[in-house]
């Protein structure tokens, strides 16, 4: 509505010119102007009144306020969007602000009609996928069904990892579909790499002064949101240094694969988990890599760098990623440097042919001249990631020790041996007694179910992991459930990861099936999935049963495989349509009966 001149305190021109720029505020401007005015007491005269009244409105201070409830929903296939979203709610609610968190799959796609303000905190899964608790509800926004959303406010933040090609996708699909369907912005998204705590921290702060001043809530003093590191301060950040106990090759001689069974101690850190969670360790570069480098720049390996005064060959050891390329990294590059063939590269649209199989060495002895020096070098960088590893063991069995399950990465590219940064340092160069940084990442998301539910593990490989902490935990608490393990590797006799653990299982009941594929050694691969269809009719009456399943390992094959095999077991013995199979893997995949912990 306008304002009327014969309603207000302005006159004519006054009210021309509030008419023409109102109506052009967005609602983080208005509340701003709002505030200001309040606080000033520049004038009585409360924004939003004029708009949406024409007359002249109350003090602040008496001004009745209606409170819009806050809905925080969450994409998260981790657990770091969920905790996130978690910590703002409480945050929220400590600031009197009314606010409640729901799991986008347990968010009802008829509560879009009643929910007023609306904070999204996502993340991006598979190559530009949004996580599986989220998938119903990105369907649902994108379909004909979605409704008119004008009544609604919103704003997202948009957890990533820029080192792949579809950064925060997710976060922008839900920034995009919202404001398509007339929902105001309340803030312009936020992306987040995956150091997210900084970039989250200060759009906690922006969004809660703007609902604070929307509601004339005064801003309470900082409440302390639960963690999700374990009951305990140990981050990324600020890793415990864990004794390793006992580190084994799980592979026999012969073997393609190397893969390290690791026992560290966290006694006197206070650290807890729980099946389902990962361990997050803080890697080292390889220091080969690191002077080959240094050597490459032409710098000098003691010159300090950074704020914290570090020699340049300590920080690109213990801080800085080397090792990964991606287009923000390569624009930084090709401010300093004019070789034409590198600005080609970095002008196109896609860099990911360029950057796979290549690092920062890579591109420093093909591109320069550089024109920087160590501090500008440095600056480019981000910092190294933490790498996350399954936890394999429970702690109702090994008590204060965590144990892992980490295969070794080595390939070969563009002529020169690569190393995985984490996995290497850990399976060459970490002895028992040595210490890891390490730290609990929460799962909520992949968790035992009550322990007389059937249980289905889908786990190749590395995927064994939390399966091997599953039926930890299962022994020790002597459920009652029945668990079903697929496990799969190259070949029986050097690669049957836990063997003698597995077959102890079986024989005490711990496990009730136990089926394996070694894919060489016959002529015919033979995978997890294979296994799974020879199956089919048991797993299908385990699933009418209300089986849990549950897939780890290999995300960009196996994961897929396994998916499509088990839309086709449900066809097949349910009697259904493939878009009916498809419909029951989502409705089991929404209760959270079918959970995935890919990488
Ligand atoms: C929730 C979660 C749980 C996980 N659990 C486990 C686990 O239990 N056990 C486990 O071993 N891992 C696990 N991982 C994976 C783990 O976090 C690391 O990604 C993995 O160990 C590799 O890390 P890295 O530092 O050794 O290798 P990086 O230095 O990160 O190198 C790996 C990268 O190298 C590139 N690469 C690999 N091979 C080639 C090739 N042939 N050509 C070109 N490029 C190539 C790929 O881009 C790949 O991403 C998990 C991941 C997640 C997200
Ligand atoms: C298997 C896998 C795939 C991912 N794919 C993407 C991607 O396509 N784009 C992106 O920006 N980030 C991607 N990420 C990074 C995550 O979004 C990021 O780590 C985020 O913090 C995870 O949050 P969550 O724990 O809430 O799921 C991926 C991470 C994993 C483990």
């Amino acid at each position: 509505m306008k304002l009327q001149v014969i309603n207000s305190p302005f006159n004519e021109e006054q009210v021309q010119l509030l008419n023409d720029l109102l109506p052009k505020l967005t609602a983080a401007q208005k509340q701003w102007l709002n505030g200001y005015l309040a606080a000033t007491s520049a004038s009585d005269v409360i924004v939003e009144e004029i708009i949406d009244h024409g007359a002249p409105a109350l003090p602040a201070e008496t001004a009745p306020q209606k409170t819009r409830t806050v809905t925080v929903l969450f994409a998260s296939q981790t657990g770091n969007a969920q905790n996130l979203a978690q910590k703002l709610t409480f945050e929220l609610q400590a600031k009197n602000i009314e606010a409640e968190v729901v799991s986008m799959a347990k968010f009802k796609p008829n509560s879009l009609k009643k929910v007023e303000d609306v904070l999204i905190v996502a993340s991006t899964n598979g190559e530009g996928e949004p996580p599986d608790n989220a998938l119903g509800f990105h369907e649902f926004l994108y379909s004909k069904r979605a409704p008119k959303l004008d009544h609604v406010r919103y704003a997202v933040l948009a957890l990533g990892d820029t080192s792949y090609e579809f950064y925060c996708k997710t976060g922008h699909d839900f920034d995009d579909r919202f404001k398509e369907l007339g929902a105001e912005q309340l803030l312009p998204i936020v992306e987040c790499d995956v150091d997210y705590e900084e970039p989250a921290a200060k759009w906690f702060t922006d969004i809660q002064n703007i609902l604070a001043q929307a509601t004339n809530t005064p801003t309470a003093e900082n409440a302390t949101a639960p963690t999700a590191t374990g009951g305990t301060d140990y981050t990324r950040n600020n890793p415990f240094a864990a004794e390793v106990l006992e580190k084994i090759n799980l592979n026999m001689t012969g073997s393609n694969k190397h893969t390290v069974h690791l026992e560290l101690s966290l006694e006197g850190s206070g650290i807890t988990y729980e099946p389902g969670d990962s361990l997050g360790i803080v890697p080292k570069n390889n220091v080969q890599l690191v002077d080959a480098l240094i050597t490459a720049l032409g710098f000098d390996a003691n010159k300090l760098v950074t704020d914290k005064q570090v020699t340049l060959r300590d920080a690109l050891i213990n801080d800085l990623e080397i090792t990964v390329l991606s287009k923000p990294l390569l624009q930084k590059i090709a401010e300093f440097t004019t070789h034409s063939d590198f600005q080609n590269i970095v002008a196109q649209t896609s860099v990911k042919d360029f950057v796979y199989g290549r690092d920062v060495l890579d591109v420093v002895e093909a591109y320069g001249p550089f024109s920087w020096n160590e501090e500008q070098f440095v600056s480019i960088l981000r910092k190294i990631p933490g790498r996350l590893y399954s936890i394999s063991s429970a702690q109702s069995a090994v008590d204060e020790e965590v144990h892992v399950t980490i295969g070794r990465v080595g390939y070969e590219s563009h002529g020169r041996e690569r190393f995985g940064v984490a996995s290497t340092h850990v399976a060459d160069t970490i002895e028992i007694g040595d210490t890891v940084n390490v730290y609990v990442h929460k799962n909520p998301n992949f968790k035992l179910p009550a322990e007389d539910k059937p249980a289905i593990f889908i786990g190749p490989g590395t995927g064994i992991a939390p399966f091997r902490s599953f039926l930890q935990e299962r022994e020790e608490t002597g459920a009652t459930g029945e668990s079903w393990l697929f496990f799969g590797e190259q070949h029986f006799v050097t690669d049957f990861l836990y063997q003698t653990e597995l077959q102890a299982w079986l024989a005490n009941g711990t496990l009730t099936n136990l089926n394996v594929a070694f894919s060489r050694d016959t002529d015919q691969k033979v995978y997890v999935q294979h296994r799974m269809q020879e199956e089919a009719a048991e797993l299908y009456d385990w699933i009418n049963r209300g089986a849990y399943i549950y897939v780890c390992g290999d995300e960009k094959h196996m994961a897929k495989d396994v998916e499509q095999t088990l839309i086709q077991i449900i066809a097949a013995q349910g009697n259904k349509s493939e878009a009916d199979a498809v419909a029951f893997v989502k409705e089991l995949q929404q209760e959270g009966r079918y959970l995935r912990d890919v990488y």
